[in-house]
């Protein structure tokens, strides 16, 4: 269904659009990036730039590739100028209307033909389809953060998508050098669902004074074996989209308590304190903070 010829649209320009695009256009396709804020989808290539960067001051790429690379990502003004995408993949902000509005849009602007896809964490990929003229070409691709290292991708199926519109993400995903698996659209799908737990016990640790953030992310890190902790993780992740998703899998599930939003999440979200991603979060990014040691 697709070659490196494909023109990939990507919308959002955040945290894990800019990864996305960067990831497309390292296998070769010119990619479209739009996002709704003034700038932001030239500041997202600006920042994938910024990152190759260091690769090849590592001797890991060099300079000519990054800057081919770099100008297959054209970021564009007006959702109209995805007519040309043979796929277009969704980041932006983790909600259910908006989702399904700009899907909308898109079935307008687009061919019969073109893909739609969401990165979406959470949201049941069936519910965004359903306002959709063609539900059977929605299709969840879900990317880790971030996404130019992340190997895994969950491919997922909503009762209505069609089961060659899925394989064809899957092996798109496989030649783009991800692991892709099949999951339907259940709240959470696999990932999302698994980490819920691990993210609210950390919490509840701190809120009930068990131990300091910085302690329980080095004991998850050292003792558990996972990359990061809680604290650093969502920092990472970003709050005020961590948040959604667990609010989010916990309306989905009935308000079954095991998912229930973390408080002291909440109150980070309500200061803007989102994590690096605006400076601050549990812990402090800011030039010249000192992380807390355990
Ligand atoms: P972000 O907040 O870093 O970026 C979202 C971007 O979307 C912003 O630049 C914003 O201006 C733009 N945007 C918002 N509404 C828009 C609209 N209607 N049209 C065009 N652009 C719009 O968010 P992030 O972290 O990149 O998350 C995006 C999506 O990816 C969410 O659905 C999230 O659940 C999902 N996701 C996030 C992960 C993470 O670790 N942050 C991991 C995997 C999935």
């Amino acid at each position: 269904m697709f070659d490196t010829n494909s023109v990939i649209g990507v919308i959002g320009a955040g945290t894990m659009g800019a990864g996305i695009a960067q990831v497309a256009a390292q296998a070769g396709h010119p990619v479209l990036l739009f996002d709704a804020a003034e700038g932001a989808a030239a500041r997202g290539r600006d920042g994938v730039a910024k990152g190759l960067q260091k690769l090849v001051e590592r001797g890991k790429m060099t300079a000519e590739a990054v800057e081919a690379l770099v100008a297959r990502i054209a970021p564009i003004a007006s959702l109209e100028e995805m007519a040309p995408a043979a796929l277009v993949i969704e980041a932006i902000v983790e909600r259910l209307d908006v989702k399904q509005s700009v899907f909308g849009q898109l079935e307008e602007i687009c061919s019969e033909s073109t893909v739609l896809a969401t990165n979406t964490s959470s949201i049941s990929v069936t519910a965004i389809g359903s306002t959709l003229k063609r539900p059977q070409n929605l299709v969840g691709m879900h990317f880790f953060n971030p996404a130019p290292i992340m190997k895994l991708v969950e491919v997922i199926s909503g009762l209505d998508t069609r089961q060659d519109v899925a394989d064809a993400i899957y092996s798109l995903s496989a030649s783009w050098g991800k692991k892709p698996v099949h999951a339907k659209s259940t709240p959470g799908f696999i990932v999302n669902r698994v980490a819920r737990p691990f993210y609210a016990e950390g919490f509840r640790i701190s809120q009930e004074g068990g131990a300091d953030n910085a302690t329980i992310d080095a004991v998850i890190r050292e003792a558990g074996g996972f990359r990061m902790g809680p604290f650093e993780l969502t920092d990472l992740i970003g709050h005020d989209v961590n948040y959604a998703v667990t609010s989010s899998v916990f309306a989905a599930y009935y308000n079954d308590q095991r998912f229930l939003p973390s408080l002291i999440q909440l109150e980070l979200v309500n200061a803007g304190h989102f994590g690096r991603k605006s400076g601050k979060g549990f812990y402090d990014y800011r030039e010249g903070a000192v992380k807390p040691q355990p």
